[in-house]
């Protein structure tokens, strides 16, 4: 048995500490159990050998740590986020989100796959690398944020204004997912988003719907009409230019995604427990997924939902929405586009307002590199299996700025499941993953250092 054989009880000890935390970003009561997260993140990396510290700035405190021995080998920059979604609706969990249960091979708990146990994959493979020979093969530098899952304006000034402490030939992280069970997977591309909320007002005050019915505006049935003019039933954007910087996916890259394991049937039926799937009805599922923009509906606020009966007309409502981009859109010009389809789509008697609560961009990776090339080479060794190339259709900020500041691939090696139950009730990481994740950064770091 190897060291990190040996030791997968006490990385499990450890990360089930780090789950107790409930280090929620959105909400501000959590403030403090966001700086005991950071805390527990610097304490570790502190004690495996690095010297770390909490960098403090407008946002949620950011985490560097660096250990810079290996002069002439290259830098990586080891990238993940302690903060979490929250748990709500608490009720459908099976066991509380912030107290780690494990049940067969899986450990439940909010942010056990994103991103609190991926984080820790990188921070106890280094630790070991280091216990087990007193140095590492190449140069580390860990950058482990607190924003991520709200828009991560701290790490992005950070990043932008390129201190020197994060010069690295790539960046390494592992927030993604593999493509299935036992399959090793590096994600090269990710969507952007723009997140907002759209205000919309009619009258000054509620008003009685028998009395004022037929002719006081409406503003939920005007969000809806505003709802329904921005995506058509076909799932067809209906934002006038949304599309035009599209770049569609190769012909290599869709022949690489139709070779995939997959069955459609399972993922519509158990993975999403769904009817069927829906959308544009003429694009394939992963060219959908990847490499396709949306437009989603998150929430709507207003009016009367309590029990029983009441004749309303509210005087206002309130939608969140987000659009996620892909490679070739840009934020600000599809904010504009967003405000501009409002504008047109609103109906008479109300007025509709567009506030963006955050927005990132989409990234590509180019993966002929000997960053990716080696990583994937790593976990085909440990899963034993060969790497596949995926997109993802969720965002990372922050890898944007990677290549557009710093100037550096991302290697995104991902251990979670598709069904991990991201951001939603009963959250679980695959253990299996867990220590095997482990094992392929630590290999990963050793190939990249020979
Ligand atoms: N780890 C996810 C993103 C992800 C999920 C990538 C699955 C690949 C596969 C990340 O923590 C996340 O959820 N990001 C947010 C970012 C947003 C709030 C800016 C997202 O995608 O919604
Ligand atoms: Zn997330």
């Amino acid at each position: 048995m190897n060291y990190f054989e040996e030791h997968q009880a006490d990385f499990l000890d450890g990360l089930k500490t780090f789950l107790r935390i409930p280090s929620i970003s959105t909400l501000t009561e959590h403030k403090p159990d966001i700086r005991r997260a950071a805390e527990f993140v610097r304490g570790e990396l502190e004690s495996a050998g690095l010297a770390a510290e909490l960098i403090e700035g407008a946002g949620n405190p950011l985490v560097y740590a660096e250990w810079l021995g290996a002069p002439g080998k290259p830098t990586l920059l080891l990238y993940g986020h302690y903060a979490v979604q929250p748990p709500e609706p608490l009720e459908e969990w099976k066991s509380p989100p912030f107290e780690p249960e494990v049940r067969g091979e899986d450990i439940f708990a909010r942010g056990s796959s994103d991103d609190k146990g991926q984080t820790y994959i990188l921070m106890k493979a280094v630790e070991g690398l280091l216990r087990t020979s007193g140095r590492l093969p190449v140069n580390v530098r860990f950058l482990i944020e607190g924003e991520e899952e709200t828009g991560g304006e701290h790490i992005e000034s950070y990043v932008a204004s390129k201190p020197a402490r994060l010069q690295a030939d790539a960046a390494v992280i592992c927030d993604t997912e593999m493509f299935a069970p036992e399959l090793p997977t590096i994600c090269v591309g990710l969507r952007g988003i723009v997140y907002a909320e759209l205000h919309v007002e009619g009258a000054s005050h509620d008003l009685h719907s028998g009395v004022y019915g037929g002719a006081a505006p409406n503003p939920l049935q005007a969000a809806a009409e505003i709802l329904t003019a921005l995506k058509d039933r076909d799932g067809r954007i209906r934002i006038p230019g949304f599309y035009d910087r599209v770049v569609p996916p190769s012909a290599k890259e869709r022949a690489a995604w139709a070779r995939l394991p997959f069955d459609e049937r399972e993922y519509t039926e158990k993975e999403m427990g769904a009817r069927e799937l829906v959308g544009e009805p003429d694009i394939p599922l992963f060219e959908r997924l990847w490499a396709r923009p949306t437009f989603e509906v998150h929430g709507i606020r207003g009016g009367f939902t309590g029990e029983g009966a009441k004749t309303v007309i509210p005087a206002r409502a309130v939608v969140k929405i987000s659009t996620r981009l892909v490679a070739g859109q840009l934020p600000k010009e599809a904010e504009e586009q967003i405000r501009a389809a409002v504008r047109t789509a609103c109906p008479r008697g109300v007025s509709a307002e567009v506030k963006i609560v955050h927005s990132a961009a989409p990234s590509l990776v180019n993966p002929d590199n000997r960053f990716i090339q080696t990583a994937a080479e790593a976990m085909r060794q440990v899963f034993g299996k060969e790497t596949v190339y995926i997109r993802s259709g969720g965002s990372i900020p922050i890898v944007g700025l990677f290549d557009e500041c710093l100037g550096i691939p991302s290697v995104m090696m991902g251990f979670g499941l598709p069904d991990d139950n991201l951001h939603a009730p009963n959250e679980k990481f695959h253990l299996p993953n867990f220590y095997r994740g482990i094992q392929a950064v630590a290999r990963y770091l050793e190939m990249l250092g020979a």
